[in-house]
C-alpha cells in the first residue's frame, strides 16, 4: 500500500477518499517539525505539506522512495521546484479552493483601510466616549470611483477585479504576460506598465507569487511612484514588499496606509506597524474559513490520489 505522510494537523474529513485507499500518517493535534519529518520521510511515496512548511533539498534527498509532493496552498515558495523536478518528484498545488477566498479578503481589507473599519471598532473599544466622532471625523477614502491597480493578474487577480468592478471600481493591472484583449474586455481591466500603474492607482494589490524575481517587487523606489492617498493591499506573500520601507513610507506620508495579511519576516509583522492607525492587519488569513480548510483538503487528497492512481487530473507545477 502507498504511504502518504500529511506535516500538518488538519480536519481529516476533507481527507477520507484518500485514506480510504492509502496508508496516510497524520499528526496528532499539533503539525510535525521539520526534525520528524526529515526522519520519517524515506519510507513514503508522498509527503502533503502546509505553504510554510520548507520542503528543501536536504529534505527532498531524504525520501528515498519520494514521487510527489503535493503542497496544501496555491503558492509553492516553501518547496524547492526546481530540484524536486530536476530529481523527477511532481509537485502538486491546490488554486481552484484558493481564489475566492484570498480575493475576499485582499477586497476586505481594501474596504476596511479605506473606511477605517478596524481602526473605528479599536478606538470605539478602547477610548469609548473619549472617541472624537462627528461628521468631520474618521473620514475615509472613497472606494468607488476610484482606480485599483492588481499587480499580478493569475487566478486570485482576476477574483479581485470582478470584486472591484462590482464595487465600481476602475481596475488597471501589470502581469508577466498581458492577458489577450477578449479577457481584458471580459473582465473590464486594461493593462498598464508598472510604473503607470503605480501613478495611476488608489489602491495597489498585490496578487503575485512569491520568486526570485517578485522578491521586494514593491520597494523604496516603487512606494515613490504611488500617490500619498494610495493604499497597498498584500495577501499574497510577505517578501514582495520590503518592509522596512513600507514603514518608513506610511511614516512620512509617502503612501497612505496598507492592509496586509502577510508580513515580509514571518508570521508576525514589524514591531512599527502595530502601531499605526493606516495599517489593517491580519496574520495570513486569506483562506481561513471552515469550508475552506476542508475543500483545500480534498484538492490535496484529489491531487495525491490523480497522482498515484491516475484516475482524475493532478493540478502539477510546471515551473518556478
Ligand atoms: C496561501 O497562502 C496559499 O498559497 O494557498
Amino acid at each position: 500500500m502507498k504511504k502518504v505522510l500529511v506535516t500538518f494537523n488538519m480536519f481529516r474529513e476533507g481527507f477520507a477518499e484518500m485514506e480510504s485507499r492509502y496508508d496516510v500518517t497524520f499528526p496528532c493535534g499539533r503539525d510535525f517539525t521539520y526534525e520528524e519529518v526529515s526522519e520519517m520521510i524515506a519510507e513514503y511515496d508522498v509527503l502533503c505539506s502546509m505553504f510554510d512548511f520548507p520542503v528543501d533539498r536536504r529534505l527532498i534527498d531524504k525520501g528515498e522512495k519520494l514521487r510527489l509532493i503535493a503542497n496544501y496552498a496555491v503558492g509553492y515558495n516553501n518547496i524547492d521546484v526546481p530540484y524536486a523536478l530536476a530529481k523527477g518528484l511532481t509537485v502538486a498545488n491546490t488554486p481552484d479552493p484558493v481564489t475566492a477566498p484570498t480575493a475576499n479578503l485582499a477586497l476586505a481589507l481594501l474596504l476596511d483601510t479605506a473606511r477605517r473599519v478596524t481602526e473605528c471598532d479599536r478606538k470605539l473599544r478602547t477610548l469609548g466616549k473619549a472617541m472624537k466622532i462627528g461628521i468631520l471625523e474618521n473620514l475615509g477614502t472613497s472606494v468607488t470611483g476610484q482606480t485599483l491597480g492588481i499587480i499580478g493578474m493569475g487566478r486570485i487577480g482576476k477574483a479581485l477585479a470582478k470584486r472591484a468592478n462590482a464595487c465600481s471600481m476602475n481596475v488597471i493591472y501589470h502581469n508577466r504576460r498581458r492577458l489577450d484583449i477578449e479577457e481584458e474586455t471580459r473582465l473590464n481591466v486594461l493593462y498598464a506598465a508598472k510604473e503607470a500603474l503605480l501613478s495611476q492607482s488608489d489602491f495597489v494589490s498585490l496578487n503575485a507569487p512569491f520568486t526570485p524575481d517578485t522578491r521586494h517587487l514593491i520597494g523604496e523606489d516603487e512606494l515613490r511612484q504611488m500617490k500619498p492617498s494610495a493604499i497597498l493591499i498584500n495577501a499574497s506573500r510577505g517578501a514582495l514588499v520590503d518592509e522596512a520601507a513600507l514603514i518608513k513610507a506610511l511614516q512620512t506620508g509617502i503612501i497612505k496606509g496598507a492592509g496586509l495579511d502577510v508580513f515580509e519576516h514571518g508570521d508576525y509583522p514589524s514591531a512599527e506597524l502595530l502601531e499605526m492607525d493606516n495599517v489593517v492587519l491580519t496574520p495570513h488569513i486569506g483562506t481561513q474559513t471552515l469550508d475552506t480548510r476542508i475543500i483545500m483538503a480534498r484538492a490535496v487528497g484529489s491531487n495525491v490520489i490523480g497522482f498515484l492512481d491516475g484516475d482524475r487530473p493532478v493540478s502539477c507545477v510546471t515551473q518556478v
